[in-house]
């Protein structure tokens, strides 16, 4: 029997079972690493520790692993309410646990987060050259609202501005 792109995407948390939660202190080398592996501009070990202890705006969550075997975290959201935005700064899936929905349900998780804070959008930069990120934020419902020159370094590179309104 094989099974259609929908049905397999259904049992996906079945065959790698894992849950959305609160980040803790205990969970920021493994999101630390997840950074690391994930090209992302880094943010480091105490940048994240002090958004989780010193920023009751924050919203930082993790995707923890529920399977005996692996990584603990598998995926990591850092962001911050301000006013009516809800301001994602770095969302990222460990590479081995990609396109299993992960990335999806942490930002889907922020959303109500910030939905229940009062936000009215979500408002995020992306790489223009990180076209999966954008394939994800399409899926979800962003659009693409500026594009801010040089936004990046190590390579330097435009950002486009992406929005959600919630
Ligand atoms: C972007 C990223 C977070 C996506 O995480 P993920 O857990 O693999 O994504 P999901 O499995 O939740 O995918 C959700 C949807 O996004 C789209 N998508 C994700 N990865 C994709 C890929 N490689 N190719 C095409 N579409 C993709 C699909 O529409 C997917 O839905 P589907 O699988 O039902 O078709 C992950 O690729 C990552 O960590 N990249 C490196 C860090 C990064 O670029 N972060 C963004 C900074 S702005």
């Amino acid at each position: 029997m094989s099974l259609s792109d929908s049905q397999y995407r259904d049992l996906r948390p079945m065959i790698r079972p894992y849950i959305i939660e609160q980040m803790w202190e205990r969970d920021l080398s493994g999101v630390v690493e997840i950074e690391e592996m994930s090209g992302l501009n880094r943010w480091g070990y105490d940048a994240y520790r002090r958004e989780l202890l010193s920023n009751e705006n924050s919203v930082m969550l993790a995707a923890r692993n529920l399977a005996g075997d692996g990584p603990q975290v598998i995926g990591f959201l850092a962001g911050w309410t301000v006013e009516d935005e809800l301001h994602v700064n770095n969302i990222a899936t460990h590479p081995d646990y990609r396109r299993i929905g992960v990335g999806q349900r942490l930002m889907e998780t922020g959303v109500d987060i910030g939905r229940r804070r009062g936000t009215a959008y979500v408002l995020l930069e992306v790489r223009a050259s990180n076209e999966v990120a954008q394939l994800l934020y399409r899926k979800m419902g962003f659009n693409y609202v500026g594009r801010r020159r040089d936004y990046y370094r190590l390579p330097a590179e435009d950002a486009f501005v992406m929005k959600l309104d919630i």
